[in-house]
């Protein structure tokens, strides 16, 4: 569906530079790339807190992770999603919590939440397909009303933005306590391997997702929580700070197609 093969053809000198410096370098793991690329990524979806990591599969095991979720807690989620969403939770031995999506949208039916809410729910994980944010004003509500967390998979919809009633506009993946998102290279924002990063709401999360991320250590070899290996390969990182730039460009090109199906059809 998507034409990785044009599409890097057409930046092919960006690309294999940026490639090309990172060989030079050397600095595989935790090269300066992955940091820059980190930055410029908070600047385009307005978040200072961005935690880049191997994958969006990885990035949505993290945040439950740093949430201290304990086994037996429920988290609510769409049925219609990729199968990561569901897994991570199953993994962490947690149970998911299946709630039917809108018909129109395909995104979690906010009318079906509220009776699936029980005394161990701990979350709601909204999914924002196909580039739509799901209703996240009425989602935040309820789950402020709750005590819940609203964790936003934000895979397939980086770049989309919300809009509140009160005319603010956030980045899908801003508007929860953590969002997560994917670089799988069929993504909005695609890299050429796996790739992941977290948005985390203030700098004391970031920093324990930073930790998980990097085997529970913020000094080398100083281990202070249990962690994970889920590093955004600095190679990754290189091709991913290029391919910003057109993320826009590519969107517009994909509405430009959608509009013709629409239009022929
Ligand atoms: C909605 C959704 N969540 C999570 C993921 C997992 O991302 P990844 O393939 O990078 O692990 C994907 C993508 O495949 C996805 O579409």
């Amino acid at each position: 569906m998507v034409d990785l093969r044009s599409q890097y053809l057409r930046i092919k000198g960006e690309i294999d530079d940026a490639i090309q410096s990172v060989l030079t370098s050397t600095a595989f793991i935790q090269g300066k790339e992955v940091g820059e690329f980190a930055k410029a990524l908070g600047s385009y979806v307005d978040t200072p807190y961005v935690i880049t990591c191997a994958n969006g599969t990885d990035a949505l095991q993290i945040a439950m992770m740093a949430l201290d979720y304990k086994p037996g807690d429920e988290i609510i989620l769409p049925v219609h999603t990729y199968v990561a969403t569901a897994e991570v939770i199953a993994l962490l031995g947690m149970k998911p919590v299946f709630v039917d999506v809108d018909e129109k949208t395909f995104n979690i039916d906010i009318t079906r939440i509220e009776k699936k809410i029980t005394k161990r729910t701990v979350a709601i994980v909204p999914v924002h397909l196909y580039g739509q944010c799901a209703d996240m004003e009425q989602i935040l509500g309820l789950a402020s009303e709750y005590n819940l967390h609203v964790i936003e998979d934000a895979a397939q919809a980086l770049g989309a933005k919300y809009s509140f009633t009160n005319k603010k506009t956030r980045h899908a993946g801003t508007m929860g306590i953590i969002g997560t998102t994917s670089f799988f290279p069929s993504k909005n924002l695609g890299c050429y391997g796996d790739g992941g990063a977290l948005f985390a709401s203030d700098e004391n999360l970031a920093e324990k997702i930073r930790m998980i991320a990097n085997h529970g250590q913020k000094v080398k070899y100083h281990h202070d929580i249990i962690g994970v290996n889920s590093r955004l390969d600095t190679l990754q990182a290189a091709i991913l700070k290029v391919k910003l730039n057109y993320v826009d460009e590519y969107t517009r090109k994909r509405n430009d197609v959608a509009a013709y199906y629409d239009d022929k059809l």
